[in-house]
């Protein structure tokens, strides 16, 4: 089939259906954009392909080079003057047997669907063949209807159809097989005189068919060959598409708590006693071991996670790993390449970017960790930032293993911990602790006996009680603020 058939995808269309001023072929099901669903099945297939692109092209070349380096080529159709139109355009790369032609807004179209279409059109040596599917509705689609009577046969698009025709309910998939010299020889006969005055690549079957050329169809579930124009469809799609996923993975030992609710894209792999909760979302990249747990609104991205490791609910991880027996979240954040090892906690509200936290390490509550390398055995105390930007550059912070930093730590980087340091709960760290020092850096505490007494006659003197109105819910901060702007306090 590769060395006989060359691919054509069409693609500059303008999808103004999607209302959105966007090319709709970048819209993305469960993380991969429509088109690269086209490109990719004629990849798998070593079908070389040409895709034809107009609309916002620059973007539509950019995503098909990323995902195909310069395999593929894309000529340009610069008005869209229809699919008839978008086929002519690429009328000087022609050169196999026959042209598999598809439309780019087809995505859940299958490996099977192509090889049966090759199949049929070779038995019957076919000048051309078509996908068809059975839509229930297809008098009120947006698709083209597929009219037969004896062997005259054509599509007829569904502006231009006359409500009386019975087209029992058989409509136009956009796949096709068309021989290359019938091409060359007919395609001149495509006009414009129809609702929406563009050359139709569809008019190809009645030509043919009128001049007693074979026309073969072959039909496919409607659910794989399902066009998008809308969000609507769009929506449509992405859920048949999800639920394959999450049923695939069902079938590998991963148990979904609410399934419909779970968000599932390509290039994830989960192991098996793994349970995904209610609204988690599997973004593309992620890798989850065997018996983990992503507990309810998670978001794990571009990240690898070991075994038996927990995302409590609500975490983030993103472009991230993540070690086995390691518990995250709840709310936890982990971001922008960090790497936690084995038997790690990192509690709630703590965020941590561009770090690496050792083994049985914890960070159990409210901090930053961001560019910090962390040892293992290492107690980060709530609370604790690493004060990584001076305003303009980033700098390091090194914590040694077994160290223990304090609960409201504000470390200064660049800064080392050493091995086994202490710092102070409410320290602000400055320079580097030697190992097994214990850091204290922050103001020594005073306590000055019977003075709340005098603070609170203070406040209940009529003229001070004035001036404090203004500042009712903090009063004795406004009442410290005069005592020291208008006499020491010793004086009070
Ligand atoms: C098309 C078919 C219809 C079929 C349906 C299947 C025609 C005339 N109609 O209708 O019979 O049932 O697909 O989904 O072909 N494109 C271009 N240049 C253009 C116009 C379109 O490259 O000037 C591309 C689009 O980007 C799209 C594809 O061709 O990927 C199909 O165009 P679209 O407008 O979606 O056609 P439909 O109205 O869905
Ligand atoms: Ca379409």
């Amino acid at each position: 089939m590769n060395k006989k058939m060359q691919g054509i995808i069409l693609a500059a269309g303008k999808s103004t259906r999607f209302n959105t001023g966007k090319t709709k072929l970048l819209e993305k099901l469960c993380g991969q954009e429509m088109v690269i669903y086209i490109t990719k099945l004629l990849a798998r297939l070593h079908i070389q392909t040409t895709v034809v692109v107009g609309y916002q092209k620059d973007d539509v070349i950019n995503t098909i080079t990323h995902h195909h380096g310069d395999t593929i080529t894309c000529v340009t159709q610069n008005e869209q003057r229809g699919t008839g139109d978008a086929l002519l355009c690429t009328q000087s790369r022609w050169h196999a047997t026959d042209l598999l032609i598809l439309n780019g807004d087809i995505p859940l179209i299958t490996d099977d669907i192509i090889e049966n279409l090759y199949k049929e059109h070779c038995i019957a040596q076919a000048t051309i063949s078509f996908v068809t599917a059975h839509h229930p509705e297809s008098t009120t689609s947006s698709y083209g209807r597929v009219i037969q009577d004896g062997i005259s046969i054509k599509i007829v698009e569904a502006g231009d159809i006359d409500e009386s025709i019975d087209d029992n309910c058989c409509i136009n998939a956009g796949i096709y097989i068309i021989n290359r010299s019938f091409l060359e020889n007919y395609i001149t006969q495509l006009n414009s005189n129809n609702t929406k005055n563009e050359l139709y690549i569809t008019d190809l079957v009645r030509i043919a068919s009128e001049n007693g050329l074979t026309v073969v169809t072959a039909k496919a579930p409607f659910d794989y060959i399902r066009g998008i124009n809308t969000f609507q469809e769009l929506w449509a799609a992405e859920q048949i598409k999800k639920s394959e996923l999450i049923k695939y993975w069902m079938d590998h030992g991963v148990a979904f708590t609410v399934p419909q609710s779970t968000i599932i894209e390509l290039d994830v792999t989960i192991g098996a006693r793994s349970r995904i909760g209610c609204g988690a979302h599997i973004m593309r990249g992620t890798t989850i071991g065997q018996q983990c747990e992503i507990q309810a609104f998670s978001w794990i991205e571009n990240s690898t996670i070991g075994d038996n490791t927990t995302i409590l609910a609500h975490s983030i991880v993103k472009d991230s790993t993540i070690g086995s027996h390691t518990q995250i979240g709840p709310f936890a954040h982990i971001r922008h390449n960090t790497h936690i090892n084995d038997h790690a906690i990192v509690g709630n509200f703590v965020e941590t970017k561009n770090s690496i936290i050792g083994a049985h390490t914890k960070a159990k509550h409210l901090a930053y960790l961001g560019d910090a390398t962390i040892g293992s055995h290492v107690n980060i105390g709530a609370g604790t930032i690493t004060c990584n930007h001076d305003g303009t550059r980033k700098h390091e912070t090194t914590i040694m293993d077994h160290a223990y930093i304090g609960s409201n730590n504000t470390l200064i980087a660049p800064v080392t911990i050493g091995y086994n340091a202490f710092t102070a709960a409410g320290s602000v760290i400055t320079h580097d602790v030697p190992a097994h020092a214990l850091a204290i850096a922050r103001e020594r505490q005073i306590n000055k006996d019977g003075y709340a007494l005098k603070l609170r006659a203070l406040h209940n003197r009529p003229d001070v009680h004035e001036q404090l109105s203004n500042t009712a819910h903090f009063s004795f901060v406004g009442a410290k603020r005069i005592l020291y702007d208008d006499s020491s306090p010793e004086d009070v």
